[in-house]
């Protein structure tokens, strides 16, 4: 079975030396789990060295964006050559911050979903509806479209996490119900199965992000179709961030 998975993105928060420290303390807090799988996604200057401080451990880091070149005339950004050199295993794209601060179409998201994967890079495609189109009635819509755009001609799975996640429940403190959480993650799952293959589909892990917190994970991770979390806020503290890793990994263990 599919390890659960517990990934933080620190977002633009933390510098190196808090970072450094963070990772290191993170690992000594959680000696004793062995049923999750941990990545942390630090802002792109720090990858190298939470990558080094992380080598041979089973946690693994991920980058919170590339683009969908290997190398080019592009300042400011980061190719996922460059990330896998580094030695990166995850990259989230398709942020909803991505999406809707800097304004990143499905088109671009569905590049750099192709260019990660070519590189052997692990991809966590986010996808989620804005409160208002939830209010409209048109979420199915909004992940359908999400998915068919972000996909476009990917037809490899083993490479590939999914993350729910309601823009309107992202830092907002708002959790979406467990009714929500469900239809949408079962919504995705038969959307994948239709994509791939029911055995492709079964294997790829769905994430819920949005608010998720100590006092909230145990009831998230019993919500059917629910295989781990994308966490931003309480995954910048280590009290928060180990708690969570310690009741993912006390759930499945039952
Ligand atoms: P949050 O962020 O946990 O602070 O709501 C989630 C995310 O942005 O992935």
């Amino acid at each position: 079975m599919k390890k659960p998975i517990v990934a933080g993105n620190w977002k633009m928060y933390k510098t190196l030396k808090e970072g450094q420290s963070f990772v290191e303390n993170i690992v000594n807090l959680t000696l004793d789990i062995d049923g999750v799988q941990v990545i942390f996604c630090p802002p792109f200057p720090m990858l190298f060295h939470i990558v080094e401080i992380l080598k041979n451990s089973g946690f693994k880091v991920g980058s919170q964006n590339c683009h969908w070149e290997s190398e080019g005339a592009f300042t400011g950004e980061t190719s996922p050559k460059i990330l896998a050199g580094l030695g990166v295993d995850f990259v989230i794209l398709g942020h909803s911050e991505r999406r809707h601060i800097f304004n990143e179409p499905d088109e671009w998201i569905n590049k750099k979903v192709h260019a990660a994967m070519n590189l052997g890079l692990n991809v966590i495609l986010c996808i989620g509806e804005t409160l208002q189109k939830r209010e409209n009635g048109l979420t199915e819509i909004v992940l359908t479209e999400q998915l068919q755009k972000g996909l476009l001609s990917v037809d490899k799975s083993e490479k590939l996490v999914i993350a729910y996640e309601p823009v309107w429940a992202i830092g907002t403190g708002v959790v979406a119900e467990s009714r929500q959480i469900e239809e949408a993650h079962e919504l995705i799952r038969n959307w994948l199965k239709d994509k791939f293959t029911k055995n492709m589909a079964n294997d790829i892990p769905v994430l819920y992000g949005g608010s998720v917190k100590l006092e909230n994970v145990e009831d998230l991770i019993s919500i059917p179709g629910v295989d781990g979390f994308l966490i931003g806020g309480a995954s910048l503290k280590e009290e928060s961030f180990s708690g969570i890793i310690h009741k993912v990994e006390n759930y499945y263990k039952g």
